[in-house]
């Protein structure tokens, strides 16, 4: 499994799960771009301060990324526990700009992989609202949408890690058979990483409690890097669309 001679976009770059990627990316031959709101902890060989909440900031972060590369990575994410405008914004809108805004500087047999949640596996429940969001084109619109079709709080991060989910897969073969470009999500379990305590206030106790049982334990982030550097590779150059668990097992006892 290599990325030799690959130049890889990383956002969520600066911390947890997306530094583990940015560490293995450059350890299998990539060249790593890091793009995050925070400054980074570790090597890279670029990095590009951005806001992914905000579509202007965004917009200045595509202008400063190369002008071609060959993988992009959108680990960004922030807990349930912030406003749920700004987990749309940064969760979904965001992701969906900064990817729809950089697709035609994929080169053919480029990557995407999107980050969401074992939290997400229940998107066929409300697919029909899902895919209804996923064709509302822009940041702007996908904003008019949501205040029209409001998501409850308390669940906005499920909700948005859902929409990411059918998204991916509305739009991956699209890209597919225009570029050669494939995009796929990962679903991680719990993961050791500075935002496993949000996620612990936002389930409450009794989810935690039942959730417990089920695993063995969290999982550390250089068990989450492995399959999205396989994902980034040629040797997946036939996977396509798909949302992949990396969670111990976790989602198969929800059955
Ligand atoms: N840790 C878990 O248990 C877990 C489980 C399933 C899915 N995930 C997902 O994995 C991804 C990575 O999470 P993590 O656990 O490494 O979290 P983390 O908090 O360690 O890292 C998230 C990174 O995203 C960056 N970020 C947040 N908002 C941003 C913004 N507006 N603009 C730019 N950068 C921003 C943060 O600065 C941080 O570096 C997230 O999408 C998260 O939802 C995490």
């Amino acid at each position: 499994m290599t990325l030799s001679g690959k130049t890889i976009v990383v956002t969520g770059a600066s911390s947890g799960i997306g530094g583990e990627v940015v560490r293995l990316a450059r350890f299998s031959g990539a060249r790593v771009i890091g793009l995050d709101r925070n400054d980074p902890l570790i090597t890279m060989d670029g990095f590009v301060k951005a806001d992914l909440g905000d579509p202007a900031s965004i917009d200045a972060a595509i202008k400063a990324l190369p002008g071609s590369f060959d993988g992009l990575v959108n680990a960004a994410g922030v807990p349930g526990t912030a406003d749920k405008a700004l987990v749309a914004r940064v969760n979904y809108l965001g992701l969906r700009h900064l990817t729809e805004g950089v697709i035609d500087r994929l080169t053919p047999g480029a990557s995407i992989v999107n980050f969401a949640s074992v939290l997400g596996g229940e998107w066929p429940q409300r697919l029909d609202q899902h895919k209804t969001l996923a064709k509302v084109a822009g940041f702007a619109a996908g904003e008019a949408w949501l205040a029209a079709h409001p998501v409850p709080q308390e669940t906005c991060y499920q909700y948005f890690k859902e929409a990411l989910i059918v998204w991916t897969f509305a739009q991956a073969q699209q890209w597919f058979l225009a570029s050669n470009v494939r995009m796929n999500c990962v679903a991680p379990g719990p993961v050791f990483t500075p935002i496993l305590g949000d996620f612990v206030t936002m389930l409450g106790a009794d989810r935690v409690a039942s959730d417990a049982p089920r695993m063995k334990r969290p999982g550390f982030g250089d068990e989450i890097a492995p399959p999205v550097v396989f994902l980034l590779s040629d040797a997946a150059r036939w996977i396509n669309g798909i949302n992949l668990p990396i969670d111990g097992g976790l989602a198969s006892t929800y059955v």
